[in-house]
C-alpha cells in the first residue's frame, strides 16, 4: 500500500490505510459515488473502483479514476488489453473491504447466482475480505420478492447488507429505494470492519497497536537524499507478531523492500516529517512501539532541482528533525504503553535509560549494531529491555522474529523478569 495520509486524516473511524475497492453498477444513485470516493479518501482509505459497464453511463471512469487516483477497471476482457489478465484476482486479494454502491436489482442477481460478466462480478468471487453492499433501486424493485431473496441470498453468506433508505425516488415515487449519503456508507464500512475485527481473538484482540518502522529519508535535492542502513525487519517482524495476537496494527514504515506483514495496516512515508504526521494520527493507539531509524537531521534548504558536480566542494546545512517519540511520552496517556528503541554503540546502558527518562517511555530496547549478531540487516539482534520501574532482562541473540516476540511479551503482555 502507498498511503501517505494527509495532514488533517485522524483516524477517528479506523479508516486509515485500509484498502477499499468500491464496485459501481449502473443506477441513477452512482452520481453519488464521486462523494463517496472522496469521503474514503479523506477517510485516509486506498480507493480502487471497478464499475459495471451499465455504471460508465451514469459517472465515467475518468472521474472515479481522477478521485481514486487509481485505474479503474470495468471489462474483464478490455478492448485494447495489454499486461496481465488476472487483474480480477489480485484486485481480490488487495482489497480489506469490497463495499458494491450503488448495488442495482441486476448486479444483485449476479452476485446472488455467482454470474460472471464484468471486472465488479469477476472480483465478487475472487476477494476474501469482508463485503458491504448497498442496494438502490426503485421502491417496487426494492421490494419485489426476488430482489428480497437475492438479499437475503447474500446476507446467509456473510455479506454486509446496507438497506436502502427511504425518500424521493428518481422515478418521483416516494418508498425505500434510495442509496445512503456518502458519508453513512463511509461509517457503515468502518462499523463493518470494526466488526469483523471484534471476532478476531488473541491477547491483544481489541487493542490497538502502532509501530514505526525502516529509515527515513531526507532529500538534499529530487535526486539525493540522507538516510541510515536500517532494513525495517525488527519493525516488521514486532506488527507481524502483535498481528498474530489479534491487534489491531498499524505499520507506518519509512521506504524498506519488505513484504507488508499480513493483517496489518501499513502507511508508507519517506521523510521524517512524513512519519512524525502519520504517527500522530495514530496516537491514539493502546500500545506504541518506535522501532524506526529516524533520520535526525533534514537539510535546512533542499535544491529544487538537481545538484550539478560543476564545483568545488558541496557544504549542506543541516537542522535537528522533530523527536517522533519525545512528542509521542510529552502526550503519553496514563493506560497507554510507549516503547523506543535505543541504538547505542558507547555507554548504551547509561544512554539508553536516559532516553527512557527523557521520552517518558514504559519500556526501552536496547541495542548496539556494532556488537556481534545485532545491526540493521534481516538476521539476527541482541538486545536488552530496561523499564521504567527499572527492571531489566538481556537476551541471547536470536533471529529477528523471537526477539520480536520476546519484545511484546515483556513490553505488552507483561510477562516480567523473573
Ligand atoms: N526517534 C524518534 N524521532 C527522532 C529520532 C528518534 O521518534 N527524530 C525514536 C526512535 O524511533 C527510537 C528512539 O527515538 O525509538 C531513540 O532513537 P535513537 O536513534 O537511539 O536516539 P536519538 O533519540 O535519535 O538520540 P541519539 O541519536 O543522540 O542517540
Amino acid at each position: 500500500m502507498n498511503n501517505t495520509p494527509s495532514s488533517t486524516t485522524s483516524d477517528t473511524l479506523g479508516l486509515v490505510g485500509r484498502r477499499i475497492l468500491l464496485g459501481v453498477s449502473g443506477g441513477i444513485a452512482a452520481y453519488k459515488t464521486a462523494e463517496l470516493v472522496r469521503g474514503f479518501k479523506k477517510a485516509g482509505c486506498e480507493v480502487k473502483v471497478v464499475m459495471t459497464p451499465g455504471a460508465t453511463r451514469f459517472v465515467t471512469p475518468l472521474t472515479l479514476g481522477t478521485l481514486s487516483e487509481n485505474e479503474v477497471h470495468v471489462e474483464i476482457f478490455p478492448e485494447n488489453m495489454s499486461g496481465s489478465w488476472t487483474v480480477h484476482v489480485a484486485l481480490g486479494l488487495w482489497a480489506d473491504l469490497f463495499v458494491v454502491a450503488p448495488m442495482t436489482a441486476q448486479t444483485l442477481s449476479k452476485l446472488a447466482s455467482g454470474a460472471c460478466d464484468s471486472m465488479l462480478t469477476a472480483v465478487a468471487l475472487t476477494v476474501r475480505c469482508p463485503v458491504l453492499v448497498c442496494p438502490a433501486m426503485d421502491h417496487d424493485m426494492y421490494v419485489h420478492e426476488s430482489v428480497r431473496t437475492n438479499l437475503e441470498t447474500l446476507a446467509k453468506r456473510g455479506v454486509h447488507v446496507m438497506e436502502a433508505e427511504h425518500g424521493e425516488l428518481a422515478s418521483g415515487l416516494v418508498g425505500q429505494g434510495r442509496l445512503p449519503e456518502p458519508p453513512a456508507i463511509v461509517e457503515e464500512s468502518s462499523l463493518v470492519l470494526s466488526r469483523v475485527r471484534a471476532l478476531v481473538s488473541g491477547p491483544l484482540a481489541g487493542k490497538k497497536v502502532l509501530i514505526s518502522a525502516g529509515p527515513t529519508r531526507e532529500a538534499i535535492d529530487p535526486v539525493r537524499y540522507i538516510s541510515n542502513h536500517s532494513s525495517g525487519t525488527m519493525g516488521y517482524e514486532i506488527a507481524r507478531a502483535a498481528a498474530r495476537r489479534g491487534a489491531d496494527v498499524v505499520l507506518v514504515s519509512g521506504p524498506t523492500s519488505l513484504a507488508e506483514p499480513e493483517n496489518v495496516r501499513r502507511v508508507d512515508v519517506i521523510s521524517t516529517a512524513d512519519m512524525h504526521t502519520a504517527v500522530m494520527q495514530h496516537a491514539d493507539a493502546d500500545v506504541v512501539v518506535m522501532v524506526a531509524a529516524v533520520a535526525d537531521f533534514t537539510i535546512a534548504d533542499p535544491a529544487e532541482g538537481k545538484v550539478k558536480k560543476d564545483r568545488q566542494a558541496l557544504s549542506l546545512s543541516l537542522q535537528p528533525t522533530v523527536d517522533i517519540l519525545a512528542d509521542l511520552g510529552r502526550n503519553k496517556r496514563s493506560d497507554q504503553t510507549l516503547v523506543g528503541f535505543a541504538l547505542e554503540t558507547d555507554d548504551g546502558l547509561a544512554n539508553a535509560k536516559g532516553k527512557l527518562k527523557r521520552k517518558n517511555l514504559d519500556w526501552i530496547v536496547l541495542n548496539n549494531p556494532t556488537e556481534e549478531g545485532a545491526g540493521f540487516g534481516p538476521g539476527t539482534n541482541k538486545v536488552t529491555l530496561v523499564s521504567r520501574a527499572g527492571e531489566e532482562v538481556s537476551l541471547p541473540v536470536l533471529p529477528k522474529a523471537d526477539v520480536a516476540e520476546a519484545i511484546l511479551e515483556y513490553t505488552v503482555l507483561g510477562y516480567l523478569p523473573s
